[in-house]
């Protein structure tokens, strides 16, 4: 039995998630959505999970030490059983202990042409060093810091005068198209 389960993983605006489900719904990615997890309560990714009926959880990380956290999600992750883990918009660096489990099951999208550019603010780096094109990448997560394997990236041109927001909608409308092949190669890679 192929598995094609999907958890996301996700701590603020939810848009990659809701992309990824659309593209579930539209019958172009053929997978299914187990689970949605956000560290912080009030994420608007998890109230969209909730109205669209998917199984949500949120597992706080306030107080809660590194290793522990990631014990958690690994225990609140096993019953759904993923075939891969999806970060979309997650805000927090998976540990030894997490990728021990899914290591080479767990995707990341970034708003650059990684190598370049990682961590946060990437869009505003992009344009501070002046490069002319940047971009999207999705790549499996490894310890790194948005490093790790790439799986797919999309090019996207820096305009004369782009600020960081509209650079950034112009790159996130080619994240939303970008993450849901790179999740349909994944589970083809994992499947075989
Ligand atoms: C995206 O730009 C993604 O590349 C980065 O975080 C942002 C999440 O946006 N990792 P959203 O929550 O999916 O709308």
């Amino acid at each position: 039995m192929e598995n094609r389960r999907l958890a996301v993983l996700l701590s603020g605006r939810g848009s990659n998630f809701v992309a990824i489900h659309d593209a579930i719904l539209a019958g172009k990615l053929h997978a299914e959505i187990c689970c949605v997890v956000s560290n912080i309560a009030d994420a608007p990714g998890l109230q969209t999970a909730r109205e669209r009926g998917l199984a949500s959880a949120c597992l706080p990380s306030r107080g809660v030490g590194r290793e522990e956290y990631d014990r958690r999600l690994l225990s609140l992750l096993r019953p759904y059983d993923p075939a891969l883990v999806c970060l979309a918009g997650f805000m927090r660096i998976l540990l030894p202990v997490f990728l021990e489990a899914y290591g080479g099951r767990t995707l990341n999208i970034h708003p650059a042409l990684l190598p370049s550019f990682p961590g946060l603010h990437a869009q505003r780096q992009a344009l501070q060093y002046g490069v002319k094109v940047s971009g999207c990448t999705v790549h499996w997560v490894d310890e790194g810091v948005d490093t790790g394997p790439i799986i797919l990236q999309r090019a996207v041109p820096v305009l004369d005068g782009d600020t960081e927001q509209n650079l950034s909608a112009r790159i996130l409308e080619q994240e939303h198209d970008l993450y849901w092949r790179a999740i349909a190669l994944a589970l083809e890679q994992r499947n075989r």
